[in-house]
């Protein structure tokens, strides 16, 4: 965010600065979702960065805060208006407190870029949902926000499937083991391989989802015919059925997961693979956020 320092002005003059480019890490960027025909040989997409715009849409983002992107343009454009203001320079406040801003004429004249993000950080939006001071875009505004193309795919799957409900099924990334000293096979969630596989997603989501609806399952899952188990009680869709809207516009499996995103979103019953709120449906009931128990994974009931 960049701010004035002037705390009347502080809601008034918020500017919303994202990065121009987005990383892409290839770990979540395997080809082979859109056209599964040929999942064994794991390609993935070249590139290893995107422009943000070709994720969201800036305008439609303005519309609730002005974005600028960090590129040399819109930085220029930054600058010279508020030097037309009589305003100083633009200066990085990241480590320093209020009082120090408040006290130190150095900071009184100049525009305050305030970095938020983790720069690690790919999809955790607006994670200090709890500060309303640091935060006013709510958790569920970026991921409404994808660049049009993306939506307009999203809004055309959506009409296809008509009433439709939908499981998300992370396998891939999140199974990563690991040996311990013995040798033993450890997990960060141990019922996560278990209960992601078809005949555990089938007796799960029994009582919430009814034999017969139609299931759009998002996967990363690339083992041809996985989920096909599930194809007894449910009319089964994934993104590879509608491979001739996606793949003119899909140039990464992050667009792929915003369109993904969006489609869940439209589900009449949404599970999840684990629990982020308590009113969430879920695979699994593991801790999503686990970064230290190593535990042996489990594979019975
Ligand atoms: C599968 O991928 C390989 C390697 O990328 C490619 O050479 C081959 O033509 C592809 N096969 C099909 C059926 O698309
Ligand atoms: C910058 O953002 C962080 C995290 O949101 C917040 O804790 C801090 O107070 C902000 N700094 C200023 C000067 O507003
Ligand atoms: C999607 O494709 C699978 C085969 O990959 C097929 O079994 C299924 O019926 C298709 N679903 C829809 C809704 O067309």
């Amino acid at each position: 965010m960049l701010m004035c320092n002037d705390t009347a002005l502080w809601f008034l003059c918020r500017i919303f600065v994202m990065p121009s480019r987005m990383c892409l890490s290839s770990v979540h960027n395997t080809k082979g979702i859109i056209d599964s025909s040929n999942a064994t040989s794991n390609p993935r997409w070249e590139t290893s960065y995107c422009a943000m715009e070709s994720l969201y849409d800036i305008d439609l983002i303005s519309k609730t805060v002005p974005v600028v992107l960090d590129n040399p343009r819109s930085w220029y454009g930054i600058v010279s208006r508020s030097t037309k203001l009589g305003e100083g320079n633009v200066v990085h406040v990241q480590g320093v407190s209020r009082d120090e801003l408040k006290d130190n004429p150095l900071y009184s004249d100049a525009l305050l870029v305030n970095r938020t993000a983790s720069p690690l950080a790919w999809f955790m939006e607006c994670k200090d949902r709890t500060k309303r001071t640091s935060v006013m875009l709510p958790y569920t505004f970026l991921p409404t926000m994808p660049a049009r193309k993306l939506r307009v795919a999203a809004r055309k799957i959506k009409e296809i499937l008509g009433e439709y409900d939908a499981i998300h099924v992370r396998r891939g990334d999140l199974l990563k083991n690991r040996k311990d000293r013995f040798g033993v096979e450890r997990s960060l969630h141990p019922h996560l391989d278990r209960d992601t596989r078809p005949e555990f997603i089938k007796r799960r989501i029994a009582k919430w989802i009814p034999k017969g609806r139609t299931l759009f399952i998002a996967s990363n899952e690339r083992t041809p015919g996985f989920f096909s188990p599930l194809s007894d009680r449910y009319k089964l869709a994934y993104s590879s059925n509608f491979s001739s809207i996606l793949e003119p516009i899909i140039e990464n499996n992050y667009q792929l997961f915003m369109v993904e995103r969006l489609i869940m979103q439209g589900a009449k019953t949404f599970v999840k693979t684990m629990k982020e709120l308590d009113s969430d449906l879920a695979l699994c009931d593991d801790p999503k956020k686990n970064t230290k128990n190593w535990e042996v994974p489990v594979y019975t009931r």
